[in-house]
């Protein structure tokens, strides 16, 4: 130990000289940079080196004063007070050398060889290099050093900015902003470990905001700087990025956390807007070329794995969920994938406020659409895009307010402000090729996204672009409907029709009747007709045209079905193999059951037409007949179930027999395909409520209702399951049998236990169907919750495959894209390389000789019927699938 020389009294006078001494050293600097504030810049050598020397000791002593400030606590404020005169008299001597010299009029071309010029530079250089300084001390320092803070800071902006191009190449500018960046990253990192550690009770407004108050201060301090200097700024685009995704990130990160909303809040009001600030400078400087920001672009929003470079930024602080956001580097398991969100949160932020740039920045946003829609179809992202809610600020009049929003809203809202403000611009045309490219979107996320621009669009835009929209689109439908089947769901034409359709009903629905008019009036032409049953089978919005119009098109639409089923006869279907016969029985079952139409004028030559249909798929050896056959049994169905009155009718018995024998007991039974009749079986059975029923063993009638209900509940597929249960509900709550146990099978594929799938329990059928009924009622809201995250992204995984596979079918997605939105005169089929549509020539040649081989076969040996049936339903699968991939290809 030092033993105690002197008494407390001496050393507490000492110091109270010591502090005195100081001070007025520090007065001395401020009153000679004031001195030396009037006097223009001296050409003598031997001065102009004592002023430099003289400034940096005075630089030093102040820095030293503020370091040690915590051991002369005493003495704080009137330090702290001297320092400030100090850095005052600085900025101002600074600015008059600045003026005297004039090189803010002079620019580039100013002579920095002129000794007294080179001189200016260097002092001020070295003040804002030590201003710099003294900002980063005071900024670890805590809340007392704020006004030291905000001075040193304000100082290095007000230099640079006098000295602003003679003066930024002879400063490390790019080293300043990376010293603030930093500054914003250290403090969010500490209290996102704190509150991600402590996590007991809710984090408070006020402590999120003392947190984020000087994040901001530097964060604007960073946006100052870099519009000055925007290409300094450049050299440090990837820290730049980095904290600003970083930022965005754990916005949307938090707001998953019930205790951590008010940080996510806090985030949203006080950082989003500089962050915003901060790339914007960039991107709409006008001293950057078009391809340097092009690269900034890529940087914020790229689906590669990592963007950043190796360990950066390597600083390791704790082990939670929050380093993955902190420290994301290309080694880690959740890599960058886990900033996605951020990034999209990002680009809605610029989209959101893109007004104020400029129209090459416009443009540059534009070419990122393409990349938040692949981004959109990952899973994780998909799920969390439509389960988050976040918090979004928008403008209500006067005041800025806060609201949280699902995070698929704020996209769209991002989406459609960025199209109001692109609209009198060039990158106008980007965008609508943009949405062009993507009217036929395979993922149904991006394909709703899509449309509600395009409904935006169209809502808004005059008459003469929405006019000049149908008329194109409907020119491409009539290409479609000449060379695609109508009546395949995932054919061009269908496709083509659903977007159509989409854009009538939520965009342009003041056409419709007009439209309706061209095609079902003017222009009754077989195109036309398809057309009309196309557009009917994608929900062609019937209950909002007029009263007349509506008339027209029901009337026309029975008088077309009730014709074509006067004229059935089997002998002709069979012998057709015409992909469009029946077209008035789709049409008619569509709007029948889209309306609930009930009317008279269905009548039994429905049923009979019905039992027709049965007969001749009993019989037909044709698989394509028997197919367009399946379809027409399940669209007659669906009209039938809609009209009561026809259950009383006594055909209905031979109908119920009939059905029975085709899927239960007849040699039909094994037909697998016929499930595709299943789902309108369904609410055929639940009309059944209309019809008498004797509840006895020996009635053929009742004992086939109770065979196809038992057919229903065995179905393991939930979709089966959920058609049955509502069919059942439907009938049990109208029927007048009272035994009502018979209708469900011992093994209903809801009475076995979910875990096994094995043991089957007496009631656990009728538990569910109370669960089933309870729910219907209940209202359906959502809330994100882990299980339900989980849910969404099995089934983002499952729409992502079905994208892969056909972008695979397409070839390269895009070329597929805009082949089926291809138009005008040059427009052909899409082909099939030269090698695969030889081998469909020898694939549909072989399918003719295996079904005469399977004819013979028939004809000769009746009595092995099972192998026939095998054969035959192998064959069938087949036929289908070359069918199929025949269709991709257009090669009939
Ligand atoms: C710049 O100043 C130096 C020294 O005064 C002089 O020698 C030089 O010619 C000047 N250059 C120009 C381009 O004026
Ligand atoms: C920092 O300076 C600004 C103006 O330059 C002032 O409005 C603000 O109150 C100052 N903050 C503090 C903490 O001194
Ligand atoms: C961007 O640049 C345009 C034109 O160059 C200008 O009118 C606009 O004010 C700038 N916006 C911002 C945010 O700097
Ligand atoms: C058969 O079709 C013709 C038109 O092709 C139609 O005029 C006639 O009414 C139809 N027959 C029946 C019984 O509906
Ligand atoms: C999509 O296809 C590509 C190549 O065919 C494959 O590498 C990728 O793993 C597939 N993605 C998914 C999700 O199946």
């Amino acid at each position: 130990m030092v033993p105690c020389l002197y008494s407390r009294d001496w050393v507490w006078t000492h110091l109270n000289f010591f502090v005195q001494l100081l001070l007025d050293a520090l007065k001395f600097s401020a009153v000679s940079f004031s001195a030396l504030a009037r006097c223009p810049p001296s050409e003598d050598k031997v001065l102009m080196n004592t002023v430099e020397n003289f400034a940096l000791e005075q630089l030093n002593l102040m820095i030293e004063s503020v370091s040690e400030i915590q051991s002369i606590h005493k003495f704080r404020s009137e330090i702290l007070k001297a320092v400030q005169m100090v850095i005052d008299a600085m900025i101002k001597f600074s600015e008059f050398h600045s003026q005297v010299l004039d090189w803010e009029s002079s620019g580039e071309e100013f002579n920095k060889t002129r000794p007294s010029v080179n001189h200016v530079l260097n002092v001020h250089k070295c003040v804002m290099e030590k201003l710099c300084e003294l900002g980063t001390i005071a900024a670890k320092g805590g809340g007392g050093l704020v006004t030291i803070l905000n001075v040193s800071w304000k100082g290095v902006f007000t230099l640079l900015q006098h000295g602003n191009v003679v003066l930024s190449s002879k400063v490390n500018v790019a080293a300043i902003i990376l010293n603030l960046v930093s500054l914003v990253i250290e403090p969010m990192k500490c209290a996102a470990a704190t509150w991600s550690s402590v996590m007991k009770e809710p984090v408070s407004a006020t402590d999120a905001r003392r947190i984020f108050l000087p994040v901001k201060f530097f964060l604007i301090n960073a946006v100052k700087i870099s519009c000055l200097c925007p290409c300094q700024a450049y050299l440090v685009r990837k820290e730049i990025i980095f904290c600003v995704l970083v930022i965005s990130t754990y916005k949307v990160w938090l707001s998953n956390e019930k205790l951590l909303e008010t940080v996510s809040e806090a985030i949203t009001e006080l950082l989003e807007q500089p962050c915003l600030d901060l790339v914007k400078c960039i991107l709409n400087s006008t001293d950057l070329k078009q391809d340097l920001k092009h690269n900034i672009m890529d940087l914020l929003f790229t689906t590669e794995r990592c963007s950043f470079p190796d360990g950066y930024p390597s600083a390791c602080f704790m082990n939670d969920p929050m380093n993955e956001i902190f420290n994301t580097n290309c080694e880690g398991r959740n890599d960058a994938k886990i900033l996605s969100l951020g990034r999209i949160n990002f680009l809605l932020n610029l989209m959101k406020h893109s007004f104020d740039l400029s129209d090459d920045a416009k443009l540059l946003i534009t070419t990122k659409l393409n990349w938040l829609l692949d981004i959109l179809v990952q899973e994780d992202v998909y799920a969390s895009v439509l389960l988050l809610q976040v918090p979004f600020s928008y403008f209500s009049g006067k005041t800025t307010e806060l609201k949280w929003l699902p995070l698929l809203s704020c996209l769209l809202h991002a989406l459609k402000t960025f199209m109001v403000a692109v609209s009198k611009n060039y990158a106008w045309l980007e965008l609508q090729l943009f949405l062009l490219d993507n009217l036929l979107h395979p993922h149904f996320l991006c394909w709703d996204i899509v449309m509600e621009l395009w409904c935006f669009m169209l809502r808004y835009a005059d008459d003469n672009l929405v006019n000049g929209v149908i008329s194109k689109l409907f020119s491409v439908m009539k290409l479609l409907a000449s060379s695609e089947p109508v009546l395949v769901y995932s054919s061009a034409l269908r496709k083509m029709a659903r977007s159509i359709t989409m854009l009538l009903t939520y965009g342009a629905h003041t056409k419709l009747n007009e439209i309706f008019e061209y095609i079902f009036i003017q222009d009754k032409s077989q195109l036309s007709t398809v057309i009309w049953v196309a557009l009917i089978l994608e929900g062609f919005p019937l209950n909002l045209l007029s009263e007349k119009m509506k008339n027209i098109a029901i009337q026309s639409t029975i008088r077309d079905y009730l014709s074509f089923i006067g004229n059935f006869s089997e002998t002709s279907m069979l012998a057709s193999s015409s992909a469009t016969i029946g077209l008035p029985v789709f049409s008619a079952s569509t709007t029948i059951q889209s309306m609930k139409l009930s009317t008279s004028d269905i009548d039994v030559r429905t049923l009979k037409f019905l039992l027709a249909l049965l007969r001749s798929y009993k019989i037909s050896g044709v698989e394509q007949a028997k197919g367009v056959c399946r379809k027409l049994i399940s669209e007659t169905l669906g009209i039938i179930s809609c009209m009561k009155h026809l259950y009383a009718v006594n055909e209905m018995e031979e109908v119920i027999l009939e059905l029975e024998k085709l899927f239960i007991s007849g040699p039909t039974a094994s037909d697998a395909l016929l499930y595709e009749c299943k789902s309108s079986l369904a609410p055929f059975l639940a009309g059944l409520a209309h019809s008498k029923m004797t509840e006895t063993d020996d009635n053929a009638k009742s004992c086939a209702v109770w065979e196809l209900y038992h057919m229903l509940f065995k179905e393991r597929h939930w979709a089966f399951i959920h058609l049955g249960l509502k069919a059942f509900g439907y009938f049990a709550a109208r029927t007048s049998c009272e035994e009502l146990w018979r209708f469900v099978p011992q093994n209903a594929a809801l009475s076995y236990d979910l875990e096994s799938g094995k043991q089957v329990s007496e009631d656990g059928f009728m538990l569910e169907f109370k669960i089933f009924l309870e729910k219907e009622m209940a209202l359906l809201t959502v809330t994100s919750s882990s299980e339900q995250l989980e849910l969404l992204m099995k089934e983002g995984l499952v729409l992502k495959d079905m994208l892969n596979s056909s972008l695979k079918l397409c070839g390269t997605g895009n070329e597929c894209k805009s082949m089926e939105i291809d138009e005008g005169p040059s427009s052909r089929k899409r082909k099939l390389p030269e090698g695969l549509s030889k081998g469909m020539e020898l694939l549909k040649n072989g399918l003719k000789v295996m079904r005469q081989g399977l004819t013979l076969l028939e004809e000769g040996h009746v009595d092995s019927r099972e192998l026939h049936n095998k054969l035959r339903s192998h064959f069938s699968g087949l036929e289908d699938e070359i069918y199929r991939l025949g269709s991709q290809g257009g090669v009939d």
